[in-house]
């Protein structure tokens, strides 16, 4: 077991709300959930996504923090020791590491885009370029296996040396800087395009009754999404919960996380949409949606270089405090259960992740990876890794983790952590009963039907 001093402690309450924040708020906001609404059609699939959001995503975010905070571990040791040692619920716990593990590896290779962009906007290579141009410039980037090589390696080393530095020093010191910038540059790129032409269109799609591209798919993907975007289903909570201190009103932070995150989603869409409609871009352009919707509207602007720099080094940022608590969900394994010291563990698992994100990085450029393979799994690498992560892995991790605290978790010591220190402590039935039947049954019905058996 490691001691305190090891695994660390939040600074101050506001902190773990910025850096849980901060975890939640990340390329899934920006640059995930607008191109998905796109590709679902934006509406309902919204509607369905906040539904899910609220009735599965908060409650089990609950769960977690609890579970951190009661056991003083990372996922595999906080299932062990509230369950009896050797029972099968600790495997909940290495699916989050593992999951942890096959999310980083991808979500580095669009926070290399991301740094890719930034160096962009600063040597002025994306000014004065028409919708063509901005387009051939991503498509050239995700084709590149140097390119897309190159960044991962850098973005993962920033990774890594905020993680090596520990908990308060790097991740708290970051989240609280990094968060409130990020969240004022859009409400900025807002109020530009408020003025758009494409601004009510875009308020129409994202907001109206659209449901025309939903499928049964559609509901998986809400549902899986809805955990990537809050960090939920892989212990990254339940390991920020664990440093959280015992008196802390963890309900209320759950919703002002929750919140915070939905809040940054839904400004990124009335932000990207207002300008694909405006440059008679698709809404369903993929992953490339906010790599040329960017670059497309600030390109005209007097000091678009500047703004584009600044937004999307912000993206890198809000893609760095997502990804310190992707890493250190593998390392506080490391450190509680194996007792390595932080740095040795940081080096490893960073290491590791790094090596996992080769065949992502390569995924675009067909003369290297245009094996049998990815044509076998119906996706390339990328597509796949991301696809089981966020609509299998985080949804199956977040269903146990629910199971456990509902059924499995002793009663006297679920009710007291979820009412110390909360002033909210009337929610515990309506808690409770959420995480017993709706979220089981209702999450259950969701897998059924995208295995084709309902
Ligand atoms: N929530 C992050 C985002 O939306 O970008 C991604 C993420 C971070 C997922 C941490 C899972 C996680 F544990």
């Amino acid at each position: 077991m490691a001691d305190a001093a090891e695994r660390g402690q939040w600074h101050s309450r506001l902190g773990f709300v910025l850096a849980a924040a901060g975890s939640a708020v990340g390329l899934g906001n920006i640059w995930k959930f607008p191109y998905i609404t796109g590709e679902n059609g934006g509406g309902f699939f919204v509607l369905i996504y906040l539904g899910c959001v609220a009735l599965v995503g908060l409650p089990i975010m609950t769960a977690e923090i609890l579970l951190g905070r009661a056991a003083q571990r990372s996922p595999v040791g906080a299932f062990r020791k509230l369950s009896a040692s050797g029972s099968p619920w600790v495997s909940a716990g290495f699916l989050g590491v593992a999951a942890a593990f096959v999310i980083l590896s991808y979500y580095s290779i669009v926070a290399g885009w991301a740094l890719h962009y930034t160096w962009l906007s600063i040597s002025g290579a994306l000014s004065g370029k028409d919708s063509e141009a901005v387009g051939a410039v991503f498509g050239e980037l995700y084709q590149s296996p140097g390119l897309n090589l190159f960044w991962h390696a850098l973005f993962m080393g920033l990774t890594m040396v905020v993680v090596w530095s520990g908990v308060q020093r790097g991740i708290e010191r970051w989240a609280r800087v990094l968060m409130p910038a990020m969240f004022i540059a859009l409400l900025a790129m807002l109020v530009y395009c408020v003025q758009l032409p494409g601004f009510g269109p875009a308020l129409d799609f994202v907001f109206g009754a659209h449901s025309e591209k939903l499928t049964a798919a559609s509901v998986l993907e809400a549902l899986g999404h809805s955990f990537f975007t809050l960090s939920l289903g892989m212990g990254a909570m339940l390991t920020y919960g664990s440093y959280f201190d015992r008196e802390g009103d963890a309900v209320k932070a759950s919703l002002a996380i929750g919140l915070l995150d939905t809040a940054v989603a839904l400004l990124a869409c009335m932000v990207l949409f207002p300008i694909t409609f405006s440059h008679g871009m698709e809404a369903a352009a993929g992953p490339g949606l906010v790599f040329k919707g960017i670059p497309m509207a600030l390109g005209e602007l007097p000091f678009g270089r500047l703004l584009s720099t600044i937004f999307f080094a912000l993206l890198v940022f809000a893609a760095l405090t997502s990804a310190i608590s992707l890493l250190e969900v593998t390392t506080a394994y490391l450190i509680d259960e194996r007792g390595w010291p932080r740095r040795r563990a940081t080096l490893v698992t960073g290491t590791l992740v790094a090596l996992l994100g080769v065949p992502s990085a390569l995924s675009g450029s067909s003369a290297l990876f245009g094996s049998g393979l990815q044509e076998r799994l119906g996706r390339n690498w990328f597509d796949f890794f991301d696809y089981l992560a966020s609509n299998w892995m985080l949804p199956l991790g977040g269903m146990l983790t629910a199971l456990f605290v509902g059924y499995r978790l002793d009663a006297a010591l679920r009710q007291e952590e979820f009412l110390r220190g909360t002033t909210l402590g009337s929610l515990y039935r309506a808690w409770l009963g959420l995480l017993r039947y709706l979220v089981p049954v209702g999450m259950a019905l969701v897998f059924l039907n995208a295995l084709g058996v309902l």
